[in-house]
């Protein structure tokens, strides 16, 4: 076999020239331990090189990388003791594995008025009750893309849970981002707010209906996927650091390649879709019923169950 080279910075690695080293980089691969864990996908997608010199270069990655392991016992107990936040609907809890979860992604995707607002809301009040509760006593960051943030909704459904109506709206931080610049940054910036307030939950709303309409066209969809990419994996680092849930929702548009089955594909490609954790596929159904799919779940089985939007709140 050929010798290694000693790989330690990205322009070590097969195929790789600084130009390409620095897109990785803007785009949040900063180490070879972020290239080894990247599917080959994303990493053509992002930075425009062959799916195939993608695999190369993340093969050599996985052969610099040291192993750091945990034994399975250990995580999966590290994983019990996490906290997890109630939707308020015990079917979409068991779906859910209990609730929505700490460090990790939790997105909800659907079309119009399909309750992925509302949810967010309800989370932003569950997330401040107490653990015996479903909540984690901890605060929220709020950012409103699409300006639907609704304050009376909060008061609704925190006096619904027996909290104090202005207590509730003081533990929520509601930043209105109005490009993906102010919406990037909030998130690079969001460390001394998240320790200030005890964030237990962070809440982007949407995460991607900014980046759709500043980035248009073939052209603009590398840069879109790149900028897109480290924010979520920024979105990510926090939910590791802080131990906090990050929710967040993401339209739909029909994908017109699909010809049996639904052709409704959550905007976001490879990108979003490997970075959530878990994907919510949010569909009106009759009244106030909305069916809800977990479609990806790295350790649950998929399924459905019917939630309500009330005037209190998500319910069963
Ligand atoms: P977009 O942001 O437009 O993509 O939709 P969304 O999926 O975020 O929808 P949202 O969560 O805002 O759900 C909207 C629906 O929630 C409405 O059609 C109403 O049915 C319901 N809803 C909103 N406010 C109230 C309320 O105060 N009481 C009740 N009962 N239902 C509400
Ligand atoms: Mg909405």
């Amino acid at each position: 076999m050929a010798k290694e080279k000693n790989i330690k910075n990205l322009e070590d690695l097969p195929g790789i020239g600084s130009a390409t080293a620095q897109k990785l980089r803007d785009a949040g691969y900063d180490s070879i331990e972020k290239i080894a864990v990247a599917s080959p996908h994303d990493l053509s997608e992002l930075v425009g090189i062959s799916v195939e010199n993608a695999k190369k270069a993340i093969d050599a990655a996985k052969q610099a990388t040291t192993v750091n392991y945990e034994t399975a016992s250990n995580f999966y107990e590290r994983r019990k003791s996490l906290g997890r936040i109630t939707t308020n609907s015990k079917n979409l809890d068991e779906l859910l594995g209990g609730g929505v979860e700490v460090t990790a992604i939790t997105e909800a995707y659907g079309k119009f008025a399909s309750g992925k607002t509302q949810i967010g809301f309800q989370l932003s009040v569950d997330v401040q009750l107490k653990k015996e509760e479903g909540g984690l006593e901890g605060g929220v960051l709020f950012v409103d893309t699409e300006g639907t943030f609704r304050p009376e909704r909060i008061e609704a459904i925190a006096k619904a849970k027996g909290l104090a109506p202005e207590k509730a709206l003081n533990n929520i931080a509601v930043v209105r981002a109005t490009n993906t610049e102010d919406q990037i940054l909030v998130i690079e910036r969001a460390d001394k707010l998240i320790k200030e307030k005890n964030v237990k939950l962070v809440v982007i709303d949407s995460l991607t209906a900014l980046f759709r309409s500043e980035f248009l066209g073939r052209s603009a969809l590398g840069e879109r996927q790149q900028k897109l990419n480290s924010h979520i994996h920024k979105l990510q680092e926090l939910a590791d650091d802080y131990e906090l849930a990050v929710y967040v929702t993401n339209q739909v548009m029909d994908n017109p390649g699909i010809l049996f089955g639904d052709p409704t594909t959550p905007i976001g490609g490879n990108i979003v879709a490997h970075a959530a954790t878990t994907r919510l596929y949010l569909r009106k159904s009759k009244e106030d019923k909305r069916i809800v799919r977990l479609v990806d779940s790295p350790y649950l089985p998929e399924g459905e169950v019917v939630i309500r939007i009330t005037p209190d709140g998500i319910s069963d």
